[in-house]
């Protein structure tokens, strides 16, 4: 500071920067805290006019954003002395804590506010109809099932689960059929990569899995689930198909309990105008053996595209327990006999529900399922 052209030098305009007289500073210390005194007044005052949320917001924006008061003397922080700087900042900072806490109550009677007047204008109407709930169905496979096991339920007999994938003992061996046996070109079977393990190409291995697991109590099961055969598919040929099959071993089973029941059930299934007949057939595991058929609830048995114009549909497969097969589940064929069936479910559930095509049952057509 030096004299120029004999004139005083002129104090420097206040800018909010602090002067270096201890007198100046004093005012200016006094200048900002009344400014801020004043903001905060402003502020509260016209916070108390705020209605809406988007008044709020532009109230925020003014009073608590960057170019606010209260933002701006934090920023120019660094142009205090340390004397002044905690002074300062203590002041401001009371002002945003007194501006923040009243905006966090507005706010929170905004919000209110604007809940209350949704609730009363948009008033729920219960007697409204819901969305319609997308429900699926039983497939009419699984629903037939169930119409087989609640009337071999009522027979007495009990559901027993045995393995899809079977050993090959299991599907022939110990169903008197051995290794080589021209017998197991009866099943065309889907073999694995591991030796000796089989896709099951009927329910008959069940037979020897409940024998050994009943023995030595009676066994009256039945026995449902996939069966897989590598055919060419056509209107009545799948390569995976449902299949039950029926077991009953006791001292004193007849062939005459084997045709009583599988009459009855095919009168419980069909009606009781549905009658049966068994004729003579072959099967390794069973002895003697018959096919059962039912005579063709289509054309009352007088011939039709269905039954081939024979008069009589086939049902399945059944005989007596053959005693090796017996000797195989563990009981001694002198002392205990039985009776078996195997009935297709696919093909009753064809019958039963006067389906034209097995493949419909297995393409998963909505149109199709839906019609049950
Ligand atoms: N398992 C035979 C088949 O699928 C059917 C059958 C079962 C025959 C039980 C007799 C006794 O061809």
């Amino acid at each position: 500071m030096g004299k120029k052209g004999g004139t005083a030098v002129e104090p420097r305009p206040f800018i909010g920067r602090v002067f270096l007289s201890a007198e100046k500073k004093e005012v200016n210390m006094i200048d900002i805290e009344i400014d801020l005194q004043k903001e905060q007044q402003a502020a509260l005052e016209s916070l108390e006019r705020v209605e809406s949320p988007e008044a709020l917001d532009t109230w925020k924006q003014a009073h608590l954003g960057k170019s606010s008061l209260v933002m701006t003397t934090f920023g120019k922080m660094g142009s205090f002395s340390k004397v002044e700087r905690p002074q300062v900042g203590r002041a401001v900072n009371q002002v945003k804590v007194a501006l923040e806490n009243a905006y966090a109550l507005k706010e929170e009677t905004i919000r209110r506010k604007a809940l209350l007047s949704a609730m009363a204008s948009e008033k729920l109407d219960v007697t409204l109809p819901g969305y319609p709930v997308q429900r699926g169905r039983m497939h009419p496979v699984n629903l037939l099932m169930r119409e087989i096991y609640r009337i071999f339920g009522d027979m007495g007999f009990q559901v027993y689960r045995s393995p899809e994938v079977e050993t090959d003992d299991m599907n022939f061996t110990y169903l008197n059929i051995p290794p080589y046996h021209p017998a197991r070109d009866m099943w065309d079977t889907f073999y694995t990569e591991d030796e000796g393990v089989v896709l099951r190409t009927h329910t008959s291995p069940g037979q020897i899995r409940s024998m050994r697991d009943y023995y030595p109590n009676p066994v009256r099961v039945i026995l449902p689930g996939a069966c897989m055969r590598y055919e060419q598919q056509d209107q009545s040929h799948e390569i995976e198909f449902m299949q039950f099959e029926l077991l009953v071993v006791d001292k004193g089973v007849t062939f005459a309990n084997l045709k009583g029941t599988m009459d009855d059930f095919t009168k419980r299934m069909f009606g009781p105008g549905a009658h049966t007949r068994l004729r003579p057939s072959h099967f390794p595991f069973t002895e003697p053996s018959a096919e059962l058929d039912m005579a063709c609830i289509f054309c009352g048995g007088v011939g039709c595209g269905v039954c081939h114009g024979t008069g009589w549909i086939e049902l399945g497969g059944c005989g007596m327990v053959h005693p090796r097969v017996l000797k195989y589940g563990g009981y001694d064929p002198e002392v205990y006999s039985g009776f078996a069936a195997g009935v297709g479910i696919d093909r009753t559930t064809l019958l039963r529900y006067h389906i034209d095509d097995i493949r419909y049952l297995r393409n998963n057509d909505i149109r199709f399922l839906e019609q049950f």
